[in-house]
């Protein structure tokens, strides 16, 4: 007998009912989940509340395994009817599997250990090591319309193509516009995976800021994989992100009822891995790197206003989180002390007196507060999670309006 291969219509209501049984799964197991990780010494203060009563009690952490492991059962009932649809995408879709719940286990080590800062690099690259070595996908990347000219001339290749075909693979009757770039390609997607969990990680510290955050992420590659379906036909690539997207974005939403402020738990470095983890996974499968990274607008603004803290060239302490006045009730933005004459030039650059003795935190979270005036932590984490929304608007617009010009689709 021929077996029936569900249609593209079943299987993405069969998802949304799944992910639906995640939501609800995630927002009951948390409360009984956070008496453990607390009785475990697995918490931390509520530092955007120090100085009240609020502030002084302990609420748990890693909270984010809670979703995770949902997810993941979530995705297994999921993965039957993907599998039969799509056979032939199991490998590819066990080693992305394996690849979060890697990093889930991974970030959890993060959450109990306090892993320093060079460790915490080094994680997610391991974490994304079963993706790398199982993918068989496409190495080779388009040349932007106005760099082919560079590589390729009358139908030859130039001097500079040349030089560039003895590290990647350059097609040398320029028909394709494509580069094969090998080893390299995998070098990037590993890249990846480190800049989007980090990302995450480091715009981070109020309460319902990193689900926030991911779960407005989530809903626009939703989005994207949505339009792309509709434009194109059901493709196994764009299937298989909104079968993660409609998932992550149940448990998410699960948590996110539990960390909104005033958050009962926090979510940890475990749920900021794993859901850095789940968009690379789906960037790199989806072949759709590029406007994933036009999603982490925020996020990528954050690293680089964050780098020369990050790479010490300016002191960093443990938290840069907004500091909270309990008196006036308002968050503003943390500092850092410095010698009088210090940082001339990162206090030129932020318009403050060369002889002030402390630098806010370079952080996209204190640049809002600096910019916007003093502001609560919940209508603090509004405006952030409404910038994301924006930066995600404009992704789209730069995807969908303005790569026309670049790739020619
Ligand atoms: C990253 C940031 C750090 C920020 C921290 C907050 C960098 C280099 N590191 O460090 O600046 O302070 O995240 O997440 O940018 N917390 C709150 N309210 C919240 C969320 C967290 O007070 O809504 C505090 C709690 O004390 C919690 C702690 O932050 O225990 C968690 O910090 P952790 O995730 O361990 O910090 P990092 O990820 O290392
Ligand atoms: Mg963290």
């Amino acid at each position: 007998a021929v077996e029936e291969t569900p249609t593209v219509a079943t299987q993405l209501l069969a998802y949304i009912l799944i992910a639906i049984v995640g939501y609800l799964l995630t927002t009951l197991m948390v409360p009984s989940i956070q008496v453990y990780t607390l009785r475990k010494g697995i918490c931390g203060k509520d530092l955007g509340k120090r100085g009240t009563l609020q502030g002084e009690q302990p609420l748990p952490e890693a909270l984010g395994i809670v979703p995770g492991a949902v997810f993941l059962v979530c995705l297994l009932f999921c993965l039957v009817g993907f599998a039969a649809t799509y056979p032939s995408r199991m490998l590819d879709v066990n080693a992305a599997l394996l690849s979060i719940c890697f990093m889930l286990f991974l970030g959890f080590t993060d959450d109990v250990l306090d892993w320093p800062w060079r460790y915490k690099l080094v994680l997610p690259s391991v974490a994304s090591l079963p993706l790398l070595c199982s993918y068989k996908g496409s190495t080779s990347v388009v040349v932007p319309l106005q760099l082919r000219s560079l590589l390729w001339k009358d139908g030859h290749m130039t001097a500079f193509g040349d030089f560039l075909g003895s590290f990647v693979i350059v097609d040398a009757q320029a028909t394709g516009a494509l580069i094969n770039l090998g080893y390299f390609y995998l070098l990037y997607m590993g890249l990846l995976a480190v800049f989007c969990t980090n990302a995450i990680n480091i715009f981070a510290g109020i309460n319902g800021l990193e689900a926030g955050q991911s779960y407005v992420i989530a809903c626009a590659v939703l989005l994207h994989n949505l339009m792309e379906i509709q434009r194109d036909g059901p493709a196994d690539n764009h299937l298989f992100s909104v079968m993660l997207m409609l998932c992550f974005i149940g448990v998410t939403l699960g948590l996110l009822r539990h960390n909104w402020y005033p958050a009962t738990v926090f979510v940890g470095d475990t749920f900021c891995y794993f859901a850095g983890m789940t968009f690379a996974v789906v960037g790199i499968l989806g072949h759709f790197s590029k406007t994933l990274l036009l999603l982490f607008i925020p996020q990528v603004i954050n690293f680089l206003w964050s780098t020369p803290q990050l790479f010490k060239l300016v002191p960093c302490p443990r938290h840069r989180l907004p500091r909270y006045d309990p008196t006036k009730q308002l968050m503003y933005p943390s500092t850092f002390p410095c010698e009088s004459h210090q940082y001339t030039w990162l206090k030129a650059l932020q318009g403050i007196p060369s002889n002030a003795q402390e630098l806010p935190n370079m952080t996209v979270i204190n640049l809002c507060l600096q910019v916007c005036g003093p502001l609560s932590e919940v209508q603090l984490c509004r405006l952030l999670l409404l910038l994301q929304c924006l930066c995600c608007g404009f992704g789209f617009l730069c995807r969908y309006c303005l790569a026309k010009y670049i790739f020619d689709e």
